[in-house]
């Protein structure tokens, strides 16, 4: 194989369970009162995936019916041509006739302070809130960037962007300055909604001055909107610029009629890692999402008017804008928001909560699956969590192990657990088990969804039956992106260009047992999967060329058992420069500071040289070997040989 092809990932990591035959039925209670129990989605979707996506798109209240299901000009799409509506008349209006006084956020801030929120009061707080951005200009089409902590208002301002169709790019907190104000710079944000800050870990994290820096290195930010989270914070303002949140709402009225948006208006763009330095704007559309994250939350997550939905991600991400916000609004959910850290005040902290909110539906990562394990079983057997029925995985492959323990203690053998695969692009759910009709196995997050068409190939379009291969979506759906913000040539090359123009490529290896459930085994890309999120490795490589001593950097990806995968940079640095310790220190805060503290290298190895192939690209299949101290490859077509057994001796020093 040649060092630029994709390299499929190993799936030792599944070698622990896999041997066994472990399989897990529905329990028969949970099928009994199940939304779905039987194949008869499955069946429906297979005659005609268009009338199963129409049948789909008319339990939500359209202002006009769209014309035509799918207008398909590979690899552009558009879904309910001609359709108006606005997802946030889904998610609030329609539920007032029905339920106004039903929770729809329930609210616990990391210091224990609680807040409820009914429908009828989410619904007039976005009313206020979009009445007040209108007051400062902001409408139709523009781009408001949100940076936020896991508050009511971080929702409320999305859904107040969506309300006047505004379109939010939602930056998640834990960015820097440098990314947001990057971000803020690629869609030319008018405004920016931020907070004076948030708590986290204990500590109350200053978002304002974040912002502040970012919008100094931007032109387009005619608005600093600030909601205010901690009173008694001293909070910079810049007159004329800022505005306090809670300012512009006082005196706003309550009546806001949503705006008529086209099924293919922009609803909103969320940036993430790419294979480049420069961060992808990935757009998603009004119909299509508002359609498909409406039914999977429905079907996957099974909602009842007496559940108590909790997903642990942040609305930064995809799974906070999809399975927080919209798709369980959509369906008249009772959610929970919870603000911080999973380990404040005490390791305890998620148990503790379900039990005091009496969560039913629970939707999690492995990566803090695994960090409860090794916290120890005491912890949430400390805690009744009866009122659990439904467990959740999303972000990374769950290893059977840690499948295995969130079964028996997070769920107590009697909870289905949906490992629910999908990407930031695909905007809503696109692999995972039906929980009252699905056979799961550990590992294996299940199979296409009902509309969703999956399968995997080799690099020559082929269908790989036995062994693993190239996840590959070979139909459209709703709720795909529909190009990169700024850059549809990038959004073809990346997506839609490996085969041919109707194939979707998702970036995942992936393999399939024989009743079709997809084993994905993770990116066969420069991208790596850290915690859960997306981080490119040339974003990092530029954060640490950035740094004044460093000349060259590789950064590649490495096994890690919390967090799936431990960033390791390879560097070399100009002249004469010491590879001292501190600077090895300076460049992880450095890579911190640049983008982000996720983004920070769990390891530095300095080295003279790195191993390039004799045209000059850098190997990294071979540093990703030295760096999981796998036996080394073949160096043939090596540079300089030499390089790797320094390169060896070094990393083995650095980790040491
Ligand atoms: C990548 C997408 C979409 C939710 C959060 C991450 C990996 C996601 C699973 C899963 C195995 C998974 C893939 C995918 N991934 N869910 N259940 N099993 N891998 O969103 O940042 O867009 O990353 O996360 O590698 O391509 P994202």
């Amino acid at each position: 194989m040649s060092d630029t092809s994709p390299d499929l990932p190993t799936d030792q990591v599944f070698d622990d369970l896999l041997h066994e035959d472990r399989s897990f039925p529905p329990p028969p209670d949970f099928a009994a009162k199940a939304n779905i129990s039987d194949a008869s989605l499955y069946e429906a979707a297979n005659e005609d995936y268009l009338q199963y996506w129409t049948d789909q798109a008319a339990e939500l209240d359209w202002f006009e019916p769209w014309e035509e299901t799918l207008e398909w000009t590979p690899p552009h799409c558009k879904w309910f041509v001609g359709g108006k509506l606005n997802i946030t008349h889904n998610c609030l209006d329609r539920h007032l006739e029905t339920k106004p006084d039903a929770t729809a956020i329930l609210f616990e801030g990391e210091p224990g302070d609680q807040r409820k929120l009914t429908y009828r009061e989410l619904h007039a707080e976005t009313c206020k809130f979009a009445n007040a951005l209108k007051s400062l200009g902001i409408t139709k089409g523009d781009r408001i960037a949100i940076y936020m902590p896991m508050v009511p208002e971080a929702a409320i301002a999305m859904l107040a962007c969506a309300r006047i169709g505004a379109i939010h790019s939602v930056v998640f907190g834990g960015f820097s300055a440098d990314s947001l104000s990057d971000r803020i710079n690629d869609s030319e944000c008018k405004a920016v909604i931020t907070a004076d800050g948030g708590w986290r870990r204990g500590k109350f994290l200053p978002l304002k001055e974040t912002t502040d820096t970012a919008v100094q290195a931007t032109s387009s930010i005619e608005h600093v909107i600030v909601y205010q989270r901690d009173p008694s914070f001293d909070c910079p303002m810049t007159s004329g610029r800022d505005h306090w949140y809670h300012e512009l709402v006082a005196n706003a009225s309550e009546d806001c009629p949503p705006e008529e948006m086209d099924a293919e208006d922009v609803l909103f763009i969320l940036y993430t890692s790419g294979t480049t330095g420069k961060p992808k704007g990935i757009v998603h559309t009004t119909g299509g999402y508002s359609v498909t994250t409406y039914s999977t939350t429905k079907y996957i997550f099974d909602l009842k008017d007496d559940d108590i939905y909790w997903c642990t991600a942040d609305v930064g991400w995809i799974t906070g804008h999809s399975y927080i916000v919209y798709g369980p609004l959509q369906n008249g959910a009772q959610i929970l928001m919870y603000e911080g850290a999973p380990n404040h005040p005490e390791n305890d902290r998620f148990w503790e909560i379900v039990e005091k909110y009496k969560v039913t539906v629970f939707y999690t990562a492995p990566t803090a699956i695994r960090a409860f394990m090794k916290w120890g079983d005491d912890l949430p057997a400390k805690h009744d969590l009866s009122s659990l029925r439904l467990l959740g995985s999303v972000g990374e492959p769950i290893n059977p192990e840690a499948w295995m323990w969130y079964n028996q203690h997070i769920g107590q053998n009697k909870c289905p657990i949906v490992d629910t695969w999908w990407q930031t692009e695909t905007g809503a759910i696109m692999i995972s088990g039906l929980p009252g009709h699905t056979t799961m196995k550990p590992g294996f997050a299940g199979p296409a969804l009902p509309g969703i068409k999956a399968t995997i190939l080799d690099e020559d379009a082929n269908e790989v039956t036995s062994g693993s291969g190239l996840l590959a979506i070979t139909q459209p759906w709703p709720s795909m992106l529909r190009t990169l913000w700024g850059d549809d040539q990038r959004y073809i090359d990346t997506y839609f260009s490996k085969w041919n123009p109707s194939i979707y490529f998702p970036g995942d290896g992936a393999k399939r047992d024989d009743e079709g459930n997809f084993m994905v085994l993770g990116r066969v890309d420069d991208v790596l999967n850290v915690s859960g999120h997306r981080i490119g490795t040339m974003e990092v490589e530029s954060a640490l060329v950035d740094h004044p001593a460093v000349a060259e950097s590789a950064v590649v990806g490495r096994a890690h058992d919390l967090k799936g995968q431990a960033i390791v940079a390879f560097v070399t640095v100009k002249g004469n420069t010491e590879m001292s310790d501190d600077l090895n220190n300076e460049l992880r805060v450095h890579v911190a500071d640049k983008i982000g503290a996720i983004a920070r290298p769990d390891q530095i190895v300095f080295t003279a040289d790195l191993p390039k192939t004799r045209s000059g690209k850098i190997m990294r299949r071979l540093l990703r070997d030295i760096a999981e101290g796998r036996a080394i490859g073949d160096t043939t077509t090596l540079a300089d040989a030499s390089v790797v057994a320094s390169l060896q001796a070094q990393h083995a020093d650095s980790e040491g």
